[in-house]
């Protein structure tokens, strides 16, 4: 029988303050979790969205401050999580920075590159370098890292977040590699979406109409597409095997 529950379950969700992150940090309340860390690097915005879950779904759930590319801000995270609720089951990595339209390889700025490769990419592997350790401890747990529909198609003008996230697909083949040769039962997901509306794809994309963005809520994205792997990682792996492209809208569904 398909569970649908996250009783007992402590989880992190990175890039929760906005967006696909905060959407799925809704989703995971509506589920009850034992413990629910939200992380992103603006306190301000976090703490709003721990106001509004607690008061909306009733749901113990804790702020922590963080940027993902500082490798000590992620122990702390972890440290504060572990010190809170006494483990981390479930790690979801939805911080990630947009290549916009106005910003082609012959134009970006090196900074943007490096910031773009830092965040989409290295700080996945510094977040699954440090849900690893956990994972292998304990013989469980659960990271899912937000890769994109641009992770296996190929857009024009595109290449800096292409990269990142083709990167981020394979750092998740390669770590289920390393549960199965060391025989640890926990799963790895990168889960890559179209279009979805948010803050961040708004401003990257501002010429796709507002009929649009109204197919692709980011509660709606999550429900369907990120619980599953949460509550039934087995199921949900023989599905759609660990790397899973999901059917939101994209761009030439706009042209
Ligand atoms: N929306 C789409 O259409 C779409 C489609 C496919 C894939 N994606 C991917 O989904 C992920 C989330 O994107 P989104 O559309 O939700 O973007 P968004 O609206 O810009 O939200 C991004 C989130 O990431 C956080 N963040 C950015 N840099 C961070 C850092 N260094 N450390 C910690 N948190 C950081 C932001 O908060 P702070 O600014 O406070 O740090 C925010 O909470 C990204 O990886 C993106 O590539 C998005």
């Amino acid at each position: 029988m398909m569970n649908n529950t996250l009783e007992g379950k402590v989880a992190i969700v990175i890039g929760a303050s906005k967006g696909i992150g905060k959407g799925i940090a809704e989703a995971i309340s509506e589920l009850h979790p034992k413990g629910l860390v939200l992380a992103s690097r603006t306190q301000q915005d976090l703490d709003q969205v721990v106001s509004y879950i607690k008061k909306k779904y009733h749901t113990e759930a804790l702020a922590i401050a963080t940027d993902v590319t500082v490798p000590s801000q992620i122990d702390n995270l972890f440290a504060q999580t572990e010190k809170a609720y006494g483990k981390i089951d479930i790690v979801i990595h939805s911080g990630g920075l947009i290549q916009k339209d106005n910003e082609p390889l012959d134009t970006i700025t090196d900074e943007r590159i490096l910031a773009i490769n830092l965040t989409n990419l290295v700080s996945v592997e510094y977040v699954g370098k440090r849900a690893l350790q956990r994972f292998r401890r304990q013989n469980s747990g659960i990271y899912l890292v937000i890769s994109s529909e641009a992770g296996q198609k190929v857009y024009d003008n595109y290449e800096v977040y292409l990269g990142t996230k083709a990167g981020d697909n394979h750092v998740i083949r390669g770590l289920n590699e390393t549960f199965k040769k060391d025989e640890i039962s926990a799963y790895a997901f990168a889960v890559g979406p179209g279009l979805v509306d948010t803050p961040g794809a708004r401003e990257a994309f501002p010429t796709v109409p507002e009929s649009t963005w109204k197919k692709s809520q980011p509660i709606d994205m999550a429900r369907e597409h990120i619980i599953p792997a949460l509550t039934n990682p087995e199921e949900y792996k023989e599905s759609f095997s660990s790397v899973n492209i999901v059917k939101t809208v994209n761009v030439e569904d706009t042209e």
